[in-house]
């Protein structure tokens, strides 16, 4: 395409090295779509007539079709998705092929065929995390009965219900589509007709090209418009965010689900087995979710280092940015496929999980804060009670095993309506403050939850 200004042919290690086909060709959709949109505003410009544009439109959905049937194969030489789409379309055309690219240079085409492409795939995305927020409501609504325990420093630290501990993710996963959309709203401008940097002598309208696809606006500078991929890190962000989030859900899983606590169980389906352990079910499928994750994260610091040290405007080390985000997507898609329907098949294991509460101490904030509401200071009261469990533990037993009399010894201020509320559930009931444990709060957040993803 160069070949003016060159007397020797490109290296053959410099074409393997430069090309980018093996990331951008799966772009060629996106990338005939703005072009489609170019020959419509190059035609309003009066750059082209009537008849060719025409010829370039029908051209360029030949192209398309090539690409999809498999016919057309790329070239290496022609170095990326967009030199060979013209390089075909002038194949079929001819003459009127050479003027596609007028007033137009591969780094505002670039940058375009990636916002747009991007956005297709978000929208994609959004549907699927939408799904995955609807089985943790699922979730939280079926087992919000179950009382489970709650886990500080992977301690027992006191009764939830397992509802609530759903909900705590959805929370979280909800937030990371508030900053879906926020990636989303960043690609609402158009940087179309700002050419290699500098815009262009032609009379491009480039609200025109703005408008034929979808954007709310062209972009306000042309160097900026080719020089910048914040967009990319935009999405890179939530996707860093989701995982991580994803990646603590599995590795809460992976811990309830294991022999020694046993509070929940797993799908067959969605997990396997071992080589030469004929009794094992190993949970393989989150134990990936969990280190997928690295990948996503390296995506994003990837394009951050890439863009930290290049000058303005463009420079061919923003070709790479294309490597993570294909891999990011591909991670991402995995991800969100496996993770919602092994999810709506998790069930809580009643039995292991009441194990938790049999000695008791679960309960031993409950009983500080009784003895608060019978006047004694918070201080006083975690003393008492920290000793009363000290003196359990010399003799071998669990709050649980303790007569109102023995009771009475340790701390005099109890009484027997405060042991007939050591129980799960009436522990978890008694928890309502606005976003706690107790049911009816659990019952809130998820109609309000509900509410949210039904208007998303
Ligand atoms: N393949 C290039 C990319 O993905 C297109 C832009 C090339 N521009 C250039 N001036 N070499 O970034």
């Amino acid at each position: 395409m160069w070949k003016g200004r060159f007397s020797e042919d490109t290296a053959e290690v410099v074409l393997r090295f430069t090309q980018s086909l093996d990331m951008d060709w799966q772009l060629a959709e996106a990338d005939i779509r703005g072009s489609k949109a170019h020959v419509r505003t190059l035609a309003s410009a009066g750059l082209i007539s009537a008849e060719e544009e025409a010829a370039l439109i029908r051209g360029l959905d030949q192209v398309l079709e090539e690409v999809k049937s498999g016919k057309l194969k790329p070239q290496i030489e022609l170095e990326d998705v967009h030199m060979n789409v013209e390089a075909r379309l002038t194949e079929l055309l001819g003459d009127v092929g050479k003027k596609l690219h007028t007033g137009r240079s591969r780094n505002d085409q670039i940058a375009t065929t990636l916002r747009l492409f991007l956005r297709d795939q978000l929208i994609q995305i959004g549907s699927k995390l939408k799904a995955f927020l609807e089985a943790l409501l699922d979730r939280a609504e079926s087992h919000i009965d179950f009382v489970v325990p709650g886990y500080t420093h992977l301690r027992r630290a006191q009764p939830i219900s397992m509802g609530h501990y759903w909900m705590s993710h959805f929370w979280a996963f909800n937030r990371d589509f508030l900053r879906l959309k926020a990636a989303f709203e960043a690609l609402s401008e158009c940087p179309l007709g700002s050419a290699a940097l500098a815009g262009s002598t032609l009379p491009l309208d480039r609200k025109l090209s703005a408008k034929l696809l979808r954007f709310c606006k062209p972009t306000e500078n042309s160097i900026d418009s080719v020089a910048s991929r914040d967009y990319l890190a935009d999405f890179h962000h939530f996707a860093s965010l989701f995982a991580v989030h994803c990646s603590r859900l599995a590795e809460d899983l992976i811990i309830y689900n294991s022999d020694e606590f046993g509070i929940l169980d797993l799908p067959d389906a969605f997990c396997t087995g071992s080589s030469i352990m004929p009794q094992k079910k190993n949970p393989d499928v989150l134990e990936l979710v969990r280190g997928k994750t690295g990948q996503i994260l390296a995506g994003y610091v990837d394009l951050a280092v890439t863009l930290k040290g290049i000058p303005l405007a463009y420079d061919r080390d923003l070709q790479e940015d294309k490597r993570g985000l294909m891999r990011t997507l591909q991670t991402l898609h995995g991800m969100l496929d496996v993770l919602t329907p092994l999810i709506l098949r998790v069930e809580v294991n009643a039995k292991g999980a009441s194990k938790a509460f049999d000695d008791g101490f679960i309960f031993a904030t409950d009983v500080a804060e009784y003895l608060v509401l019978k006047g004694i200071p918070f201080r006083m009261a975690h003393e008492l009670v920290g000793k009363a469990v000290k003196w359990c533990l010399s003799k071998n037993k669990g709050f649980s095993d303790l007569s109102l009399a023995e009771w009475r010894n340790l701390i005099p201020q109890i009484d027997e309506e405060m042991i007939a509320n050591l129980n799960p559930r009436s522990s978890v009931e008694r928890r309502n403050t606005y976003g706690g444990t107790s049911f009816a709060e659990v019952r809130r957040q998820i109609k309000e939850g509900k509410k949210l993803v039904e208007d998303a």
